[in-house]
């Protein structure tokens, strides 16, 4: 089967020109196929914008264990909308991902559900090294530095030093330092109003705990990825160590700060929790300057009634894996950012540092995971319209511009004229770690 994308302006590992794309089954076969190609379908994609397919480096499906949120079929459901044709999913479900087993088990539910590509971690523990040790089908081992949602904690300096010397994978990690929140909650006795979440998990326990990491990860020489950085002072921790080290930050994190509260109350509390402008403004800096490489969601799915609950009863998380390609196409319009830097963050790096085998750029050879993009179009973000199991949405009723209109995974489209086709499985994105990393990968030509 071929299809030709005729017309579009496509971003390229090179740049961004108007070149017509022939994809082969399931693969990329020419970025600059000849006026007379012949193909089975063809697709005038005139006056659109052709992407790589977004990598989201961090979500919770919750599933098995905490379906009444989310399941694998249904977040891939939201992917599939939002123009994200791979996933990697964190270990903290039910049962938690934290042997080889548990991790084939996920992979084989993924494959009976997923309409998007998909890869999961492992999660690591105080004593499950040998079970990080056994498998290659992961992108890498996640450490929850500090606790969050669920009971996954490493927080013991010896584990913590143990898992940086004795494993391969590369890692990544939620830092929150443990004992500066709970030293927090026990000072606001436990807080009561959502905004005393900030005042908890303060900017003192993320830099702490990214300190921590950062320096397990350069006197063990570990590959270390940090995970959804949310300070401006966490940046110049991250700086220099370039040979192992990348980072992220997630939407929530660039767009939402402790004035939200008022208006969001508990749908922005999320850890970590979300900072202030100043800190807003830092992290948009970090991915202009090249010191964050990656954009991820964490999308984290609660329902309504559970987030509904007083402080603290209230969990930590958000859902925006069907958004998350939309509002950086905002971002792109209001200048912040260019769609190439865009294409970078969320397709081509997140490829890059989890080694995803032929993923994450348009280029001849590539997998055909590919997002049409309507960088003009205005819409409005509405609870009704989401399809994540959780039904909600922290930017409903907003406006923006720019909006996913085609998705392919794997060379057959999933998502069009509003429909995504439920029945398309997705498949299990290849990780070779021989390929070493986002700093050794050769950067786009
Ligand atoms: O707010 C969060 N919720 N942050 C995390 O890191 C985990 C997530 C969840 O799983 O609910």
């Amino acid at each position: 089967m071929r299809t030709l994308i005729r017309n579009a302006h496509c971003v390229l590992p090179d740049g961004t020109q108007k070149t017509d794309v022939l994809i082969e089954d399931n693969t990329i076969l020419d970025v600059a196929a000849s006026k007379a190609t012949q193909a089975d379908d063809i697709v005038d994609a005139s006056g659109f914008h052709l992407l790589p397919g977004v990598i989201d480096d961090q979500v919770h499906f919750r599933d098995p264990g905490l379906t009444h949120k989310e399941d694998l079929h249904t977040g891939s459901l939201a992917c599939a909308k939002g123009g994200v044709t791979t996933f990697l999913e964190m270990p903290n479900t039910k049962p938690a991902t934290i042997t080889r087993a548990a991790l084939a088990d996920k992979l084989e539910l993924a494959a009976s559900k997923c309409v998007v590509n998909y890869g999961f971690y492992i999660g690591a523990t105080p004593d499950n090294i040998a079970e990080l040790n056994k498998t290659d089908r992961t992108p890498g081992i996640k450490i929850f530095i500090g606790s969050s949602t669920g009971n996954l904690l490493v927080d013991e300096q010896e584990a913590l030093e143990r898992i940086f010397a004795e494993t391969t994978l590369p890692i990544c990690a939620h830092c929150e330092d443990e004992a500066t929140v709970r030293a927090n909650a026990e000072r606001l006795h436990g807080g009561s109003e959502y905004a005393d979440h900030s005042k908890i998990r303060d900017h003192k326990a993320a830099v702490i705990a990214t300190q921590r990491a950062v320096d397990l990860a350069r006197r063990h020489n570990h590959r270390f990825h940090v995970l959804h950085v949310s300070t401006a002072d966490e940046l110049p921790i991250i700086a220099d160590h370039g040979d192992i080290l990348t980072a992220e930050a997630c939407p929530h994190h660039l767009l939402f700060n402790v004035e939200d509260y008022k208006r969001l109350g508990s749908l922005v509390q999320m850890n970590p929790s979300i900072k202030s402008p100043v800190d807003n403004a830092a992290l948009w800096r970090g991915l202009n300057d090249g010191q964050i490489q990656v954009i991820a969601t964490d999308h984290a799915p609660h329902t309504l009634e559970e987030k509904n609950q007083p402080y603290p009863q209230s969990p930590s998380g958000l859902p925006a894996v069907e958004n998350s390609l939309a509002l950086m196409l905002n971002a792109v319009n209001e200048s912040r950012c260019t769609l190439e830097q865009v294409v970078g963050w969320m397709c081509d790096a997140p490829a890059r540092v989890w080694d995803i085998v032929n993923k994450g750029r348009i280029a001849e050879g590539y997998d055909a995971d590919l997002v049409l993009v309507n960088l003009r179009k205005r819409h409005t973000i509405r609870n009704k319209d989401q399809v994540t199991k959780c039904g909600w949405t922290p930017w409903d009723g907003e406006t923006f511009t720019g909006l996913p209109v085609r998705t392919w995974v794997m060379g057959k489209t999933v998502f069009a004229d509003g429909k995504i086709d439920a029945k398309h499985r997705g498949t299990e994105a290849r990780f070779d770690h021989a390929l070493g990393g986002y700093w050794v990968t050769p950067e786009p030509l």
